[in-house]
């Protein structure tokens, strides 16, 4: 995979070499230019346009797909599919840890945190996509991050890969809990996931775009695209969803009710559902911890550490059980190179 790319990047460097001496000419003496030559300069020209064009004005998933692209190309994405993997060994794909969390994506912290309440030896391929590898792009995966390989399959939705998961390693973190706690799991769950959730899309994506440079630690170059590209996809998705329809005060108050159900429920126990973490731990988790370390100025903030401080206590208690190497891991970030 990495040797392709080299190949790719070696080719694409000396087209770039061409095409300067092309321009230069233009620019010098045209009249030296061959027929040939000019109808390059005017192929590659239109390529550009086009390209341009399409990412700002072209249909929503054609943008997805360039995003990808461009990101797959400079990130540092390798895949094992084929590739020599360990059977039984899951293989978590996402995109690398930044300074603020180990993963800026609230299913990959569940999805991580669940391994490591389960005890799952896992190892993280970081790619800066959601785009996996050829047989997870057409088969089970669908474009979400977190997803995972395991012997050699790929696989996409965090629900679905814990639900696999438990199966293939015989594992149930809710062996303790009756019908009726596992009724209330699931519809806590539910809540942080298809509501919740979107109270940190719109601080982090719409509210606080400013500040997504720093969080994602990515080239001012790719935010830009991101930005013009990726805010009006994440409007769109909102809208479809239903949440996006109300004012930034509705959606607040929800996220307060929210956020209030859970702290009242949790009260003084040391996890949701008691004494020992459960699946819906690690959910729930996933979508507080991206609020407490990578949302810091904002409401949702203050109404977990200020308002509800029993949420801030519950975070670093699963964060100082789980996530001893937390700091060497956000430590890595660029920022710090
Ligand atoms: C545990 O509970 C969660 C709901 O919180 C549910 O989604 C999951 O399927 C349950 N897992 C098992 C192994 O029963």
């Amino acid at each position: 995979m990495s040797g392709s790319l080299g190949d790719v990047q070696g080719s694409l460097a000396a087209l770039y070499e061409n095409l300067q001496t092309l321009v230069l000419l233009l620019f010098t003496d045209p009249t030296q230019l061959s027929y040939g030559q000019a109808f390059v300069l005017v192929g590659v020209s239109v390529l550009l346009v086009a390209t341009v064009v399409w990412t700002f004005f072209g249909r929503q998933n054609g943008t997805m797909v360039f995003i990808n692209a461009v990101l797959r190309t400079f990130g540092t994405g390798q895949t094992k599919t084929g590739a020599g993997f360990t059977p039984g060994k899951v293989y978590v794909y996402g995109p690398p840890s930044v300074k603020a969390i180990p993963s800026l994506f609230p299913f990959s912290m569940k999805l991580e945190t669940y391994l490591r309440m389960a005890d799952i030896p896992y190892q993280p391929v970081h790619v800066w996509s959601t785009q996996g590898p050829k047989v997870c792009a057409y088969t089970s995966c669908n474009g979400k991050i977190p997803w995972i390989e395991y012997n050699g399959e790929a696989m996409g939705d965090s629900g679905l890969i814990l639900e696999f998961l438990n199966k293939e390693k015989d594992v149930d973190l809710n062996q303790s809990l009756s019908e009726a706690d596992k009724a209330v799991s699931r519809a806590f769950t539910k809540m942080v996931e298809e509501s919740t959730y979107w109270g940190l899309v719109q601080s982090r994506y719409m509210d606080n775009y400013g500040k997504l440079h720093d969080l994602f630690e990515l080239p001012w170059t790719v935010m830009f695209l991101v930005r013009s590209v990726g805010q009006r996809e994440i409007r769109q998705m909102m809208r479809g969803h239903g949440i996006g329809r109300h004012s930034k005060e509705e959606i607040e108050g929800i996220m307060e009710k929210d956020l209030k159900a859970i702290s009242s429920f949790l009260g003084a126990k040391p996890y949701l559902m008691g004494d020992e973490p459960t699946e819906v731990d690690a959910a729930v988790f996933g979508q507080l911890s991206e609020i407490v370390w990578t949302a810091p100025d904002s409401y949702l903030h203050r109404i977990v550490t200020v308002d509800y401080p029993n949420l801030l206590v519950y975070c670093n208690r699963i964060k100082d059980r789980y996530w001893s190497d937390w700091d060497q891991l956000t430590k890595k970030s660029k920022k710090d190179k």
